[in-house]
C-alpha cells in the first residue's frame, strides 16, 4: 500500500475505491493528483484480485476541473513541452472496468475524467459542465470529443459554447450518465455495481469493455468482426466452461476469473 497526498485508496473485496481528496480545492486536478490517480488505478488494473474500480470525489465536488491556479501563468511552449493533460489518457488505456461515482460538481477536467471512466453513476445533486470557455480556453482533456460522442452535437455545442451546467436529470436524459441515485448513496451504489462486475469473469469483463470501446473507433462491419473474434477467444477460458456448465446445472457460476 502507498501513501498518497491527494487521493485515498481502498480495497473492498474485489473492488478498488479511489477517492479524490482535495476537497478544499473542490478536487481540482493538479499534476500530483494525475500522477497518483494513474499510479493507483494502474496498479489495480494489473492486480488479479481487483475486478473493477470506482473513482469518486469528496465534499461538494467530484472534481471542479483542472487546477486553474497551476496553469494560469504558463506560456504556450511550457504547455506544449510538458504536453499538459496527456497523462490523463493513460487512464483510458487500462483494461479494468472503471466507474465514476459523481456527487456534486464534475466540471471541465472533472467532467472529462468522469467520461474517461466506462460509465458514470450520478447523485441527484450532480452538476456537469465544460466551462472552459469562461476562462478563455476550450476543453483540453478530451471533453469536445467524448462529450460529443456521449450526448451528440446539439447538447455538446450548447454546453461547450455557453459553459452551461446540466443537472443529473438532464445528464441522464442526454445519455451522459448511466444511472441517477440519491446523492447520499452515490458511492455505495457505484460500489454495488462494481461488485457485480467484479463477480464476473475478469477476462470477459475486460473484453466486453474493449468491445464496446471499439464501437467508437471502427466501422460497423469491422466492429462486429472484432466482437466475434473476442467472443470466440473466450472459449479458451475456464470461466466460459464454468459459466455455461453452471447454467445447464441450474446453479450460480463460480468464476475463477480466468
Ligand atoms: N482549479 C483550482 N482551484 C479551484 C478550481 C479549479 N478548477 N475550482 C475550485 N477551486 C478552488 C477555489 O479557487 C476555492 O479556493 P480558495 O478557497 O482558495 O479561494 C475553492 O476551490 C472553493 O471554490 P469556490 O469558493 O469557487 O466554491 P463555490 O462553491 O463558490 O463555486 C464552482 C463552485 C462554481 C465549482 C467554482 O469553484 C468554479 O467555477 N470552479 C472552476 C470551474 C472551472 O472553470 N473548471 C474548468 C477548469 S479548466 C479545465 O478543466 C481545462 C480542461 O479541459 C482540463
Amino acid at each position: 500500500t502507498h501513501e498518497y497526498g491527494n487521493i485515498l485508496v481502498e480495497r473492498r473485496g474485489r473492488v478498488g475505491l479511489v477517492t479524490l481528496n482535495r476537497p478544499e480545492a473542490l478536487n481540482a486536478l493538479d499534476r500530483t493528483t494525475l500522477e497518483e490517480l494513474v499510479a493507483a488505478v494502474s496498479a489495480m488494473d494489473t492486480d488479479p484480485g481487483v475486478g473493477a474500480v470506482v473513482i469518486t470525489g469528496s465534499g461538494k465536488a467530484f472534481a471542479a476541473g483542472a487546477d486553474i491556479k497551476e496553469m494560469a501563468d504558463k506560456g504556450y511552449l511550457e504547455m506544449y513541452d510538458a504536453d499538459w493533460f496527456r497523462g490523463w489518457e493513460d487512464l483510458t488505456r487500462l483494461r479494468i472496468p472503471l466507474i465514476a461515482a459523481v456527487s456534486g460538481f464534475a466540471l471541465g477536467g472533472g467532467c472529462e475524467l468522469a467520461m474517461m471512466c466506462d460509465f458514470i453513476i450520478a447523485g441527484d445533486n450532480a452538476k456537469f459542465g465544460q466551462p472552459e470557455i469562461n476562462l478563455g480556453v476550450v476543453p483540453g482533456m478530451g471533453g469536445s470529443q467524448r462529450l460529443t460522442r456521449a450526448v451528440g452535437k446539439a447538447k455538446a455545442m450548447d454546453m461547450i459554447l455557453t459553459g452551461r451546467f446540466i443537472d443529473a436529470a438532464e445528464a441522464e436524459r442526454s445519455g451522459l450518465v448511466a444511472r441517477v441515485v440519491p446523492a447520499a448513496d452515490t458511492v455505495e451504489e457505484a460500489l454495488k455495481a462494481a461488485e457485480v462486475i467484479a463477480s464476473k469473469s475478469k477476462p470477459a469483463a475486460m473484453l466486453a469493455k474493449e468491445a464496446v470501446n471499439a464501437a467508437f473507433e471502427t466501422g460497423l462491419a469491422q466492429g462486429v468482426l472484432f466482437e466475434r473474434r473476442l467472443f470466440h477467444s473466450l472459449f479458451a477460458s475456464e470461466d466460459q466452461k464454468e459459466g455455461m456448465a453452471a447454467f445447464a446445472e441450474k446453479r450460480q457460476p463460480e468464476f475463477r476469473h480466468r
